[in-house]
């Protein structure tokens, strides 16, 4: 057995290009979401794995056959769910180089190109998006391509708490207190577990529709006040610019303002809307990023980089290093780390071992120019636009939040008669407690109150959904927002193109006339 021959190597290698070629092709024939019962799989594969080889060709019929029911297909033009994770040729290329080399960058020496490329495309990006020089390696901070947003939180996270305690002792780490809103990514309060925060102490500051789901000022202000009085120690506190339900921007300057004066630790979380930073006319959703300490994006969601790639910014990263670092492993040691001229990013993340993750962003900023990124994510913006507009047209349905950047949040409401058909509980009130609405952002147990007319929405809603993702003719997701059931159409994927959207429109209309048992009103 030769398991890099080359020969093979490049046939087999040939054979998957114009499978995943053919695939893209094809992409629009296949069910968006998956229609798989669960456990599928294990009915059709053997219960055993192979002893002796088998040919290319037959792995691949199977894939084909037995895997790709199974895939919800995150490229497809008629992907609208959770946020888009747009892939690209570059980003499949730098990909592929880097799964090629295989190498594992965990310091400097070894593989001094996968260190350098990182801090050059880390730089560069953070030029584009204008962020102030302060995050830049070529001004004093610096920036680390990690997997995921959830890993840059938990880093972070890290650093704030060991320089509260490294003040108030480590026996004081059940007075910390983690800030986000009732929007902020669950990934905080998973992060905040992990480094042993008493989950009492995670803050999900109630928002409201009326300020568009956004953390005020003045309730963080209360709630640190309210935390001291208590005895409490704040620590930390999440602003995101674009939250998962509604793309609700958080105001960074006016929270960074408030947070500075009790020496907490801001991270801005831009997994979804940091990319269209880049865009100057959208630049100004982290006007104010220059008061934080970290901020983060993911370019594997809207940024033409395939997954996995979220990128991290420090003003301090030597704050990261302190508390991450690895310092007593002999077999680690080197002249170049040693010499302190070097990044060893092992030291700025939770895991030893790390991919090339730069080379396909240096292929994607290379391969399209950073001004066709721009066009590229105003063109989803504008079909978003389009989306919304044809919502608007259609008086059955309401936009439930203004729509920022390509997500458009809508809902069909129930009007008149046929729609309530007896189902309305005689308008009375009914009360959903905070387990009921868990999918959704009602936390803390916390009872809410919403109208008969919301419940039977909510019921429509959910319907509506199940039935459009159904058809496997489109896919898109939920959010719970004050107790109310939205639809959630966000636009970003690569090959989506406007009749994508306006068939998009089409299948939600009709879906709807099915449910709702109405003439469609255009
Ligand atoms: C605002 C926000 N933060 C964090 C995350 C988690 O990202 P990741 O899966 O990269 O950890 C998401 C995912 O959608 C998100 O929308």
């Amino acid at each position: 057995m030769n398991p890099l021959d080359t020969t093979e190597f490049k046939k087999q290698g040939h054979m998957i290009i114009d499978f995943l070629a053919d695939y893209y092709e094809n992409i629009s024939n296949y069910p968006v979401l998956s229609q798989v019962e669960p456990n599928y799989l294990k009915k059709l594969l053997p219960s055993f794995a192979p002893s002796n080889p088998e040919p290319i060709e037959t792995i691949l019929e199977d894939y084909q056959k037995h895997i790709i029911p199974g895939i919800t297909h995150w490229q497809s033009p008629n992907y609208f769910a959770y946020f888009p994770s747009s892939g690209s040729t570059a980003g499949f290329l730098g990909e592929m180089l880097s799964t090629g080399l295989n190498v594992v960058g965990f310091n400097w020496i070894s593989s001094p190109a996968a260190t350098e490329l990182e801090n050059v495309v880390i730089d560069w990006l953070g030029e584009i998006l204008n962020l102030p020089k302060s995050f830049l390696f070529k001004g004093g901070g610096g920036g680390v391509l990690l997997g995921t947003t959830c890993e840059g939180i938990l880093g972070t996270l890290v650093v704030a708490r060991d320089k509260i305690l490294s003040k108030i002792g480590s026996e004081n780490i059940g007075k910390l207190v983690v800030y986000g809103s009732d929007q902020t990514h669950c990934a905080v309060q998973k992060a905040a577990h992990i480094i042993g925060i008493n989950p009492k102490n995670f803050r999900a500051i109630k928002t409201n529709k009326l300020n568009s789901f956004t953390l005020l000022p003045e309730s963080l202000l209360s709630t640190i006040e309210n935390d001291l009085k208590n005895g409490l120690v704040p620590c930390f506190l999440c602003v995101t610019v674009g939250t998962t339900s509604t793309t609700a921007i958080d105001p960074v300057r006016k929270l960074c303002n408030v947070a500075k004066d009790y020496g907490i630790w801001v991270h801005v979380d831009a997994a979804y809307a940091g990319s269209a930073c880049i865009c100057p006319e959208f630049r100004y959703l982290i006007d104010g990023v220059e008061d934080a300490d970290s901020f983060s994006l993911n370019a594997h969601k809207w940024f033409l980089t395939n997954l996995d790639c979220c990128c991290l910014w420090l003003k301090d990263p030597n704050s990261l290093i302190k508390c991450l670092s690895t310092t007593n492993s002999d077999y680690l040691e080197n002249s170049a780390s040693d010499s302190k001229q070097v990044v060893d990013y092992k030291d700025w993340q939770v895991t030893l071992s790390r991919r090339f993750r730069a080379l396909k962003v240096w292929f994607v900023l290379r391969s399209y120019g950073a001004d066709n990124l721009r066009n590229f994510l105003r063109n989803h913006v504008e079909m978003a636009k389009t989306f919304e507009g044809l919502v608007k047209m259609d008086k059955r349905f309401e936009i439930v939040v203004p729509r920022k950047l390509a997500l458009v949040c809508f809902r069909i409401l129930p009007y008149g008669k046929k729609v309530a058909n007896g189902k309305v509980p005689n308008g009375e009130a009914k009360l959903l407690n905070g387990k009921k609405l868990a999918d959704g952002k009602v936390t803390n147990g916390e009872a809410k109150l919403i109208s008969s007319e919301d419940v039977v929405a909510n019921e429509i809603n959910r319907k509506l959904l199940d039935s459009i993702n159904g058809s496997g003719d489109v896919y898109m997701t939920h959010a719970m927002v004050e107790g109310v059931f939205v639809i959630r159409c966000a636009i970003g994927a690569t090959l989506t193109e406007e009749m994508h959207v306006i068939k998009a429109w089409k299948v939600v209309q009709e879906h709807a006339d099915v449910i709702i048992g109405l003439e469609t009103v255009h």
